[in-house]
């Protein structure tokens, strides 16, 4: 099938010995650190503002960590611009939204990816009351169900400062990673972004840097961000 250019698959997918796959295992890695003292399973992959690298570390971190062996759930919960659907290829036409409203079952929307081990749950169709449906008792309730199934649930979501659909989700999350784009996002609006995040008692797990050009990855990672690298296909 051939490959969109504007949202090809997920590079640790295309290519998993690209140094940029090698830095999403980094962030993996890092992440099972932050998580020593308590178990974190479900993972919200979030940020500030729109198109600063969400759907692609969310898609790109479930990959790795299916490839490390655990038993991945990718949710795309960003049910306002849902993209993961596009990154995979498959049908949006159930999802998320047809298990929350009962038309579906979980069994019958979730999918089967490319890479063993790492089942994907598109959005379903966009509602018109997406908020509403990720502060009810079924959403909350359908994460817990995942967390039994699978060793790692990583959601995908809209940005912060836009909606406060990410906020709600975090309720529900173990833990966030929180994503800057090097060369867009300002300093305040991330301020704003994770001070949100805290203020509802989210666990920011750690940040990814993306877009970050490769000469400068290397200071830093002495400040303990990560870096997703700086090519076109992500
Ligand atoms: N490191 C990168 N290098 C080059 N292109 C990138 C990089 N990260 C993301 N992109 C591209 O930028 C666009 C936005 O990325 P992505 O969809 O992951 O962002 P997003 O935060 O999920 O956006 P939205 O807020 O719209 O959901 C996509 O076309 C993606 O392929
Ligand atoms: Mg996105």
């Amino acid at each position: 099938m051939a490959l969109s250019n504007r949202n090809p698959r997920p590079i640790a997918q295309t290519n998993p010995r690209s140094p940029i796959t090698e830095a999403y295992r980094t962030v993996r890695t890092n992440v099972q650190f932050a998580s020593v003292d308590g178990d974190v399973r479900v993972i919200l992959v979030t940020s500030s503002l729109p198109s600063e690298g969400k759907t692609a570390t969310a898609c790109n971190i479930a990959v790795v960590s299916a490839q490390a062996g655990k038993r991945v759930l990718l949710i795309d919960a960003d049910m306002r611009k849902p993209q993961v659907h596009q990154r995979f290829q498959v049908s949006n036409l159930y999802g998320l939204t047809s298990v929350l409203i009962k038309e579906r079952s979980f069994e019958e929307c979730v999918v089967e990816s490319q890479t063993p081990g790492l089942m994907v749950l598109p959005s379903g169709p966009i509602p018109p009351n997406p908020y509403e449906m990720l502060a009810s008792k079924m959403f909350s309730d359908f994460i817990l169900s995942c967390k039994e199934k699978y060793d790692v649930v990583i959601v995908d979501s809209p940005p912060i400062l836009s909606v406060a659909d990410g906020l709600m989700i975090s309720r529900s999350a173990d833990g966030v990673v929180f994503v800057v784009d090097a060369k867009k996002t300002n300093r305040a609006h991330a301020k704003k972004a994770t001070l949100a995040l805290q203020q509802v008692n989210a666990r920011i797990l750690g940040v990814v840097l993306n877009r970050l050009e490769k000469k400068v990855a290397g200071e830093y990672y002495y400040y303990n961000y990560y870096s997703s690298g700086e090519p076109a296909s992500v």
